[in-house]
């Protein structure tokens, strides 16, 4: 009975904690995001790096977040957004993710007003629609002032959480959906990093920016620049799944599967 209320304080006391420490997006460092070289089957990418969590075992499928789309009609383009998105967590909120399911918010009116949080869009509840697709999307979400090395690769966002703006890089659909994909960290015996062996890239329909990192140790002293130089060797899940989306201003080759972001 005793042990009942202590957890039960217990819970209430961290709910209250975690609602004071989480959700300011202005505590969100102002970071300029840079690239980082690797490569895939000999072609030289760079990625970015973002959310970083743990899971055990590696995970095929990412942690997802919902984020809401406001539309006439669930068909709409959502380019054509009738208000900014809305999203209930930021980076610190617990099961935060990078990745995000696209929910279609339909039956908005005028006199609704300007959505600015999950609760007043759920206190809505009969007068709007909420359609769960299959679509998943990149957006980190960054500090207000934030930047990227290069800014046409995940366009500048701004939407809704929790009555506040957050400001959000917009990488774009994840071609693999929820699916996640290794990416192998190649380390020299002393612990330096030869390589980093991402296992897909932008232009193949398995690609994904959602990675499960893997580590081995080579003794090769020429550069690695292919998985099949290394595939021999014993790679470990490191624990850890990153959002590692790659450059696309950093491909410049248009032979092959690789293609800019086609328009559709
Ligand atoms: C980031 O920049 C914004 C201004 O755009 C500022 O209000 C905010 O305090 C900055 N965040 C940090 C953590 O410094
Ligand atoms: C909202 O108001 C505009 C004009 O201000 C009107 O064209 C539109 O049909 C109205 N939308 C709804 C859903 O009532
Ligand atoms: C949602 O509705 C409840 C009950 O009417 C109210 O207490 C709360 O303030 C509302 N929240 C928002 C964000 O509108
Ligand atoms: C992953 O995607 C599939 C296909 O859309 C879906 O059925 C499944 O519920 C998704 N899982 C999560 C955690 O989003
Ligand atoms: C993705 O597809 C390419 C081309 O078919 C293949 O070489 C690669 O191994 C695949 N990656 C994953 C993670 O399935
Ligand atoms: C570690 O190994 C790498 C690759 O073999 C080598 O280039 C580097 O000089 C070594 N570093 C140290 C501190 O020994
Ligand atoms: C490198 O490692 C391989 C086994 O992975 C071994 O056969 C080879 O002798 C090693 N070479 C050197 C220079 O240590």
């Amino acid at each position: 009975m005793l042990l009942k209320i202590f957890t039960s304080i217990g819970f209430i006391l961290l709910t209250l904690i975690n609602h004071a420490i989480a959700g300011d997006p202005y505590a969100l460092p102002n970071t300029t995001y840079t690239t980082t070289p690797s490569y895939f089957d000999n072609i030289q990418v760079k990625f970015y790096v973002f959310y970083i969590y743990n899971a055990t075992p590696a995970p095929a499928i990412s942690r997802v977040n919902p984020i809401y789309v406001f539309l006439k009609d669930t068909n709409d383009n959502m380019a054509n957004t009738l208000q900014p998105n809305i999203i209930d967590l930021i980076p610190g909120d617990d099961g935060y993710s990078d990745l995000k399911r696209v929910n279609v918010v339909t039956g908005l009116t005028n006199s609704s007003g300007t959505i600015t949080s999950y609760d007043s869009l759920k206190n809505l509840s009969n007068n709007v629609k909420i359609t769960e697709t299959d679509i998943y999307v990149n957006i980190p979400v960054v500090g207000l002032s934030a930047k990227l090395e290069n800014p046409a690769d995940g366009p500048e966002m701004f939407g809704y959480y929790k009555g506040v703006q957050f400001h959000c890089f917009n990488f774009g659909i994840n071609p693999a959906g929820n699916a996640t994909a290794p990416i192998y960290h190649v380390y020299s015996s002393n612990g330096t990093l030869l390589a980093t062996l991402p296992s897909t890239i932008p232009g193949l329909s398995n690609y994904t920016g959602i990675w499960t990192i893997y580590d081995s140790t080579s003794n090769v002293t020429f550069p690695i620049t292919s998985f099949n130089q290394v595939s021999n060797l014993e790679n470990t899940y490191d624990g850890t799944v990153v959002n590692c989306p790659i450059s696309l201003t950093s491909i410049t080759s248009t032979s092959g599967p690789i293609k800019k972001r086609s328009r559709k």
